[in-house]
């Protein structure tokens, strides 16, 4: 992290408290921005599953978590550009659960970009969340680094259109987590012939942000912790020299680094999956950078869930982690390595005491 963001962030806090927002130095802005990718941050929800039980009732625990990381994010300083929310904002993609999440959603004060979870989709195929968010999938420039939203749930249109004989039951297999009638994702031809287009306006050193919903690299199929063309789509960000892809989907904090292309993975609001190595029963790559968070039991409802706030003055991503019962964690690129870099490691030695069962 420089020191310049440092100063940003501690120059703004006193510009706050004397109430001199609206009289900032100009020539002090410019001198702060001199970095071709101009300081900002933006904050990252995700994963929020509200889940309708009948009527206006929910489950009051993937609310509570959605709310808190909304009240959490507005009361941030310095004050994010956007928020991204990465998608599953509902369980079962029914218009009541996507209606609920959004009017929670609406209560951020800042422009927010949606991405489509498999759990939005698969119901009506993204029709409802498109009157909610627009687009499956687009992309905008903000001060200098150009951002990129895909659908990475998409599958084979075979498994789609031929195979369920209700869209409530497509729904309900898709969204188990290790159920074997899933499909494997993918973002597909079309979408990665428009990438190709949208890219070719871009300058090689641009630095670019992209973000899906499920991995855009391969860590564990039995889960669908994968997306099937990951590959293609790396080669379309192979020729940009700073790359960042940012993914919801497996509720948990994974980073790596593929070439040019940094990886991270971000929390679910609602509950955290396990790592995939604690489940040896088929072949997994959980990314060799990756230090599994250390946590009392991953399905202890709070542990392993939260939101996270990006910084991007360096062009290369930097997440901090806010999490809800667990130790913040930081992870940053490195530009001694070259990789992100938990920057905040947990000691195996002071390992988070089990919850008590009852
Ligand atoms: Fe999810
Ligand atoms: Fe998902």
């Amino acid at each position: 992290m420089s020191d310049f963001r440092v100063t940003r962030r501690t120059f703004l806090k006193g510009a706050g408290t004397a109430a001199a927002a609206s009289t900032l130095p100009l020539s002090v802005v410019e001198l702060a921005f001199a970095d071709p990718a101009q300081s900002f941050t933006f904050a990252h929800i995700s994963d929020s599953h509200i889940q309708q039980i009948s009527g206006a009732k929910f489950v009051r625990n993937w609310d509570r978590g959605l709310i808190r990381a909304v009240a959490e994010t507005n009361l941030l300083q310095p004050k994010p550009d956007f928020v991204i929310f990465g998608g599953d904002l509902g369980q079962l993609g029914k218009k009541a659960e996507l209606d609920h999440g959004a009017e929670m959603l609406a209560k951020l004060n800042y422009p927010t970009h949606c991405v489509l979870g498999e759990h939005d989709y698969y119901l009506d195929l993204g029709e409802y969340w498109s009157t909610l968010y627009g687009p499956h999938y687009h992309s905008w420039d903000h001060k200098g680094v150009h951002f990129v939203i895909l659908n990475s749930i998409l599958t084979d249109p075979k498994w789609t259109y031929e195979r369920w004989p209700s869209a409530e039951q497509r729904m309900m297999e898709m969204a188990g987590l290790d159920n074997p009638n899933g499909s494997p994702f993918m973002v597909g031809e079309k979408q990665r012939e428009w990438l190709r287009k949208d890219l070719s306006q871009v300058k090689k050193e641009t630095p670019i942000v992209i973000f899906s919903h499920s991995p855009l690299q391969k860590i564990y199929k039995g889960w669908n912790f994968w997306t099937d063309d990951a590959e293609q789509v790396q080669a379309l960000l192979k020729p940009f020299d700073k790359v960042n892809v940012i993914y919801g989907h497996v509720h948990q904090i994974q980073y790596n680094q593929i070439g040019n292309i940094s990886f991270n993975a971000v929390m679910a609001t609602a509950w955290p999956w396990p790592y995939p190595q604690s489940y040896a029963q088929a072949k997994q790559m959980l990314p060799k950078l990756t230090v599994p968070m250390n946590r009392a039991d991953p399905f202890f409802e709070r542990d392993a869930t939260g939101w996270q706030f990006i910084d991007v003055d360096t062009g290369r991503v930097a997440l901090e982690y806010n999490l809800y019962n667990n130790t913040n964690r930081k992870v940053a690129f490195d530009p001694k390595t070259g990789q992100p870099e938990d920057t905040v490691f947990q000691s195996e030695a002071a390992r988070i005491a089990p919850q008590t069962h009852y």
